[in-house]
């Protein structure tokens, strides 16, 4: 999948995030920062991939994949600040941003009643947490050494942001205001940061999955219902998506074989938002 450099995950502890972080040291990545709020959980993730590694190398001397662990809520600017710019000297440079870290949450009644507190904690995390995250990132990404793509010397990558967007990124979906708010400016915020940095090589991409099998959509067994009834009516694939499937989209967009891909919303969502 052409990610050999060093990527940095947020949300790593859970789900999606999870998943990344296994999929870009299995596909080879020199090294991984996994940030979360869930210490306990970052840590089973980084024993987790270890004992993978290990299981897999046995008898070979292949390369190692650095594994870093930052306890971090990606609300605190200072902290991510510190974070990031720690994890880019601990590897020398960062070349893949996933910005998975995200809440959901459902407002009884509606936007009609939607509470002011609810609505700030999803904007503070989805969005705000993004944008610190990316905005860290992109201003190391900036000056750090461009590098060249493994595949067929395509043009120089600086680095490579993938923001989490959702199928909610682009229709709405009821009793879910601000979930559904923050991830359509998501997508704004990749559009624009995608096309002040296109020419320098800085490419920033979002990801939308549909529903997918995680503790955020599996954990409280009302909503899973739910969602299994609107799964079987409204997603043409008539199934949910794995947290892999998911993965699999982010080393698309992190690595070089998306080198002429900047600004785009990939939709992974088994056909949801294309009826
Ligand atoms: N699961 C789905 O169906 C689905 C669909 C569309 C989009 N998404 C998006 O995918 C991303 C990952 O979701 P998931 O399903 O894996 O959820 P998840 O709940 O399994 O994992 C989310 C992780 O983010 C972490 N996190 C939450 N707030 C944080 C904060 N302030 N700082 C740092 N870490 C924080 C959590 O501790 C958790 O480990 C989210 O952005 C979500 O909105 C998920």
């Amino acid at each position: 999948m052409d990610v050999p450099g060093f990527a940095l995950i947020t949300g790593a502890a859970s789900g999606i995030g999870r998943a990344c972080a296994k999929a870009f040291a299995n596909e080879g990545s020199a090294g991984i920062a996994l940030l979360d709020v869930n210490h306990e959980a970052l840590a089973a993730v980084k024993t987790e991939i270890e004992g993978e590694i290990n299981e897999r190398q046995k008898g070979s001397r292949g390369k190692l994949c650095q594994i870093e662990i930052y306890p971090v809520d990606v609300t605190d600017e200072d902290q991510v600040n510190k974070v990031v710019s720690d994890a880019a000297s601990k590897f020398g440079r960062l070349d893949y941003i996933v910005n998975a870290a995200g809440i959901a949450m459902k407002h009884e009644g509606g936007a009609a009643f939607a509470k002011t507190a609810d609505w700030q904690r999803i904007v503070d995390v989805n969005l705000t947490g993004t944008f610190f995250v990316l905005r860290a990132a992109a201003q190391i990404m900036l000056k750090q050494e461009p590098i060249l793509s493994s595949i067929d010397g395509r043009p120089i990558q600086r680095g490579s942001i993938v923001n989490f967007g959702s199928i909610q990124g682009v229709v709405g979906i009821t009793l879910s205001t601000a979930y559904t708010a923050t991830k359509h400016a998501v997508i704004g915020l990749t559009r624009t940061a995608s096309e002040d940095y296109a020419k320098d090589g800085l490419r920033i991409n979002a990801i939308c999955p549909g529903y997918t099998e995680t503790p955020m959509t599996t954990k409280n067994p009302q909503v899973l219902k739910a969602m299994e009834e609107r799964v079987a009516t409204a997603v043409p694939m008539q199934r949910m998506g794995s947290p892999k499937e998911i993965a699999d989209g982010v080393l698309y967009l992190a690595g070089g074989r998306s080198s002429f891909v900047t600004g785009s919303a990939l939709m992974v969502d088994g056909g949801y938002t294309s009826r």
